[in-house]
């Protein structure tokens, strides 16, 4: 069946005032650039007509500013899961002017299956390369693509010229049957390839093809702090102590990172440290520090669902496809992110923490308990079910006015029972095997800040007797003083005890 190549226009036409809208994509990579622009038009005309014009969206993950932060700006989101990371989507989010679903990202796809959030109208997916009879190879993430291409009554294409037809081959297309008919994955270390390496549609669902030469919008990392550096020092050191306990294996276990400059740090540390042999990622998103380790031999192989590379690294990746394409496979999120493969392999699995208890209770997601920053991403696919859950944060925020570690976290995303280790820039505290309060004093005399080493113990020395000895007078004093007068280091407990 013959292709239909159409306008973005001429895209953006076929999408209706409360449509659900399935893009591809996964942070910015692999989302769909010149038609979400196009729509955002639309609704801005729409809008000065007097119409209503807001789309519901299902995407990978985060995704990058042409299509979030259009569709933010052009006030054209109604309904938005499962994870953002746009200044301008957060804002609304925050105002509640678009509803926002924070989920896991593994369940997502499923989620679409069972008929839990709506249906699926249209899918947008950017690819390399589309066939005649419905293949469609993706560019530089997977996400829920095959999904949403399963489920959508119409595919639009947007074929971006500037990823080479040659990728073919660098995806790994599986999706799961539904229960009661689901079957364990046959998937067993990173490297396994189970599906076929394209995304098989129907044809005559595609109702058209967009040619662009849209550039990546992949963002540079900031240069390493001190701070960070140690953090990523401390993660290897702590991993190289646990190979010599024998509690990881000699050979290694296959790693999890999650995303951001902590993140890229952590697994650059541990490529440096000799101690270390090379070891396999087997992870969501795979960044730049992965493709720098993958040249110098210390990475082996990375599974992930995105290839979320600053420009020029993908420039160098494409230029050297013959050197990377058997190393590095993109999946679907239900796979990479699949907790049943995160337990049988065995991860060790690092995320970042916006704040953690005393007692090991982790928030990601929530400034003071209600402004939403990201989402809850991956991060709980991986803690929940990895070999070792290891959660990172620098031990203060805002030049030290406030404390990463606080009594009580404000709001709940990893609890307690699920988070294995913690580390800052000052230290590692493992909480294995440790009770409430054996686990708070290694968190505040490791991780906490130095300043706020002395209000913490009070803390503690306050709580009331029990197994957990919290204080509920006080336990969100920390977060109190903030909003009062800037600076968690002015809390003073004699005015919360009361
Ligand atoms: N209270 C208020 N603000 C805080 C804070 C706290 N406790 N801790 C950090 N911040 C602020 C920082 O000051 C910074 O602000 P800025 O952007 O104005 O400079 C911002 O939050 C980001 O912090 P940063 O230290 O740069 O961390 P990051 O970029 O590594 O992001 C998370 C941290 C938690 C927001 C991020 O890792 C995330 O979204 N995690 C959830 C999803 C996830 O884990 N995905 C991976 C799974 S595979």
């Amino acid at each position: 069946m013959a292709l239909k190549f159409i306008t973005a226009e001429e895209a953006a036409s076929l999408i209706h005032h409360d449509n659900n809208v399935g893009f591809s994509g996964f942070t910015a990579a692999g989302c769909p650039k010149a038609v979400p622009v196009a729509i955002a038009k639309r609704a801005k005309e729409e809008h000065e007509k007097g119409n209503p014009f807001q789309i519901g969206m299902f995407t990978g993950a985060s995704t990058g500013d042409k299509l979030d932060g259009e569709l933010a700006r052009a006030k054209a989101i109604k309904f938005r899961t499962p994870y953002q990371s746009n200044k301008d989507l957060r804002a609304l989010l925050n105002a509640r002017e678009t509803n926002y679903y924070d989920m896991h990202l593994s369940e997502l796809a499923q989620n679409l299956r069972y008929g839990f959030l709506g249906k699926v109208d249209i899918a947008i997916i950017e690819a390399a390369d589309v066939t005649e009879d419905g293949e469609i190879v993706p560019t530089t993430a997977v996400g829920i693509s095959p999904t949403i291409c399963q489920l959508a009554d119409r595919i639009i294409v947007e074929l971006n010229k500037k990823h080479p037809k040659e990728i073919r081959g660098m995806h790994d297309i599986y999706e799961l049957a539904n229960p009661p008919h689901r079957r364990e994955i046959p998937l067993y270390t990173p490297s396994d390839r189970i599906g076929k390496p394209f995304i098989k549609v129907d044809p005559s669902k595609i109702a058209g093809v967009v040619v662009t030469e849209e550039e990546n919008e992949g963002g540079a990392f900031t240069p390493l702090d001190d701070a960070t550096l140690a953090i990523g020092q401390n993660v290897a050191t702590f991993l190289v102590g646990e190979m010599k306990a024998g509690r990881l294996p000699k050979e290694f276990v296959p790693l999890q990172s999650g995303v951001g400059n902590v993140a890229n740090a952590v697994l650059g540390c541990m490529g440096e440290n000799k101690n270390i042999p090379a070891f396999n990622v087997y992870t969501e998103v795979i960044q730049d520090s992965v493709i720098s380790l993958m040249k110098t031999g210390r990475v082996k192989f990375a599974s992930g669902c995105s290839l979320t590379v600053s420009n020029n690294v993908m420039d160098e990746i494409y230029a050297n496809l013959d050197f990377f394409k058997d190393k590095i496979l993109l999946r679907p999120q239900e796979i990479s992110n699949n907790p049943e493969l995160a337990r049988r392999m065995g991860l060790v699995a690092i995320n970042t923490a916006l704040e953690a208890d005393i007692f090991g209770n982790i928030n990601s997601t929530h400034v003071s308990g209600t402004r939403m920053m990201n989402g809850i991403g991956g991060s709980g696919d991986f803690t929940r079910s990895a070999m070792c859950s290891i959660f990172t944060t620098p031990s203060t925020a805002k030049d030290g006015k406030i404390s990463a570690f606080v009594p009580m976290v404000s709001h709940l995303d990893h609890s307690e029972h699920s988070v294995k280790v913690i580390i800052s820039e000052y230290g590692v505290a493992d909480l294995r095997g440790a009770s409430p309060i054996q686990r708070a004093r290694k968190i505040i005399d490791n991780c906490a800040h130095p300043d706020y080493r002395p209000l913490l113990n009070e803390y503690l020395e306050m709580g009331i007797k029990g197994h957990t000895p919290q204080n509920l007078k006080c336990c969100f004093a920390f977060h109190e003083e903030l909003a009062k007068s800037g600076d968690m280091r002015n809390v003073d407990w004699s005015t919360y005890n009361k």
